[in-house]
């Protein structure tokens, strides 16, 4: 692409940047939905320069916890307003987004450059946290004064909650600040078939060393839902540490679990694959409309053993009670773990909304746990790094619930034991951030 091309191309980034910080910071919207939402009302736009403008969006809410300075140079701080933002400062903001995250576009960001009049030296991609001195120049350039570092990338409140359990606070930030891979489970025999498609559409990828049928592809340039083998349902896409959470479970086939929080049901769909699509399962979710997806992917994988039907997360009646093997609660939470794929998550959430959360995994523990049989197991997961979602609220939990004990298991990553609870963060595999206990209940 010429300069002369992306100049257009740079007009399209305003618009749906101004659009974007609107929606997501003002109106506390998903950035992928508000994405969506602009392309359906705005169709002249083709894949490629959709790609490119989800780039320059997303790269935006990665370091948005230090581009916020060139836009409090012309908006005021506690009232922001985005709509009206300049297409300069919109230049400056994902020029500067380009040259932390490296992943928009050459040709955009040689433009940007030139209409800025940015002297070469200062536009090497910093791609780290530890730059906080590179990424200051560049700020500067652009009349921020204040010395930026790297705690400004993630919400102010969200420090305390992380020193909680980690010393190495600032690696977990790094990590933030990277692009996740795509990660598969496999759930074919005929893997041969599968890598046979991979490489015909250049798709690069390898296994994991640990977990059995956990793929990671690293360079896509086919979309993997129109693969043939994603419609014959060969595999899913769910992050290896997702299925951490599965694996620790350990359904068996002929076994009845329930699945009470399932949503498009990707652990659903893994306990269907562990137990051989022999058993029962329960999918549950207080948002029917999230069961339907699940249903269309079991009817594409063949899974014959998953029933779905709404639970509101209230008590269970009295024949619910311990009838299953197996609960697995993968609780709604602050997805402070997804952090990496949903770079804008983190500042739509507020302290007191994990306030909320508590109650609700609190309540649902409470309620869901009944449902396990004596010698049964209870899963809980979340993808939070938060201790008060993780363990605390196991150790609150445990206080009130004596014919429950934390069962030891192994964590699947790296074959180390466990007391029964595992924080993963994302160093572990190249992964999401989540947190899994397992409990037994006595017989
Ligand atoms: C972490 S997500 C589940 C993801 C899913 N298990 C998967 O693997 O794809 C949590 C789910 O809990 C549901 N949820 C929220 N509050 C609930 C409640 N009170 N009772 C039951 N489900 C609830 C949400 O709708 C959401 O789908």
């Amino acid at each position: 692409m010429s300069k002369d091309l992306a100049k257009p191309q740079a007009i399209a980034c305003y618009g749906i940047l101004k659009f974007a910080l609107n929606a997501v910071l003002k109106e506390n919207r998903p950035a992928d939905k508000a994405v969506t939402y602009y392309f359906k009302n705005n169709k002249k736009y083709g894949s490629r320069d959709r790609r490119i403008m989800y780039e320059v969006v997303f790269s935006v809410f990665r370091w948005y916890g230090w581009l916020k300075e060139i836009i409090y140079l012309h908006t005021p701080e506690d009232q922001p307003d985005f709509l009206t933002l300049s297409s300069k400062t919109l230049s400056k903001i994902a020029l500067s987004a380009g040259i932390f995250d490296g992943s928009i576009e050459a040709a955009l960001m040689e433009y940007w450059k030139y209409e800025l009049n940015v002297p070469e030296t200062l536009c090497r991609t910093i791609q780290s946290v530890f730059n906080e001195d590179e990424a200051s120049k560049i700020l500067s350039f652009f009349g921020v004064s204040k010395k930026i570092s790297y705690s400004a990338l993630i919400p102010e409140w969200a420090h305390e909650k992380i020193k909680q359990t980690l010393s190495t606070e600032k690696e977990l930030i790094k990590w933030y600040q990277t692009r996740p891979p795509i990660w598969l489970r496999i759930q074919t025999a005929d893997t041969e078939k599968l890598f046979k498609e991979f490489s015909k559409n250049e798709i690069q990828y390898f296994s994991s060393e640990t977990v059995k049928d956990a793929v990671c592809i690293k360079n896509a340039k086919v979309s993997l839902y129109s693969l043939k083998s994603f419609e014959s349902g060969f595999f899913e896409i769910q992050d290896i540490a997702s299925q951490v959470i599965g694996i620790v479970a350990g359904a068996k086939p002929g076994e009845r679990w329930w699945d009470c929080c399932a949503g498009a049901g990707g652990k659903s769909l893994q306990l269907s694959s562990m137990m051989q699509n022999k058993g029962r399962i329960v999918a549950s979710d207080i948002r029917e409309y999230k069961l339907d997806d699940l249903k269309k992917r079991a009817k594409r994988n063949e899974k014959s053993n998953i029933e779905c039907k709404a639970w509101d997360g209230k008590a269970l009646r009295s024949n619910k009670a311990e009838s299953f093997d197996g609960v697995l609660i993968d609780a709604p939470c602050s997805c402070s773990g997804t952090w990496r794929r949903n770079p804008d998550a983190r500042w739509r959430l507020s302290p007191e909304e994990i306030e909320e959360l508590l109650s609700i995994q609190f309540s649902i523990l409470e309620n869901a746990s009944s449902a396990v049989k004596k010698g049964g197991f209870l899963i809980y997961a979340t993808c939070s790094v938060f201790d008060e979602e993780n363990s605390l609220m196991i150790k609150e939990f445990l206080k009130n619930h004596s014919e429950f004990t934390l069962e030891s298991f192994v964590n699947p990553l790296d074959g180390s034991s466990t007391d029964g609870m595992l924080q993963i963060y994302p160093w572990m595999s190249d992964c999401d951030a989540m947190f899994v206990a397992k409990m037994q209940k006595s017989s």
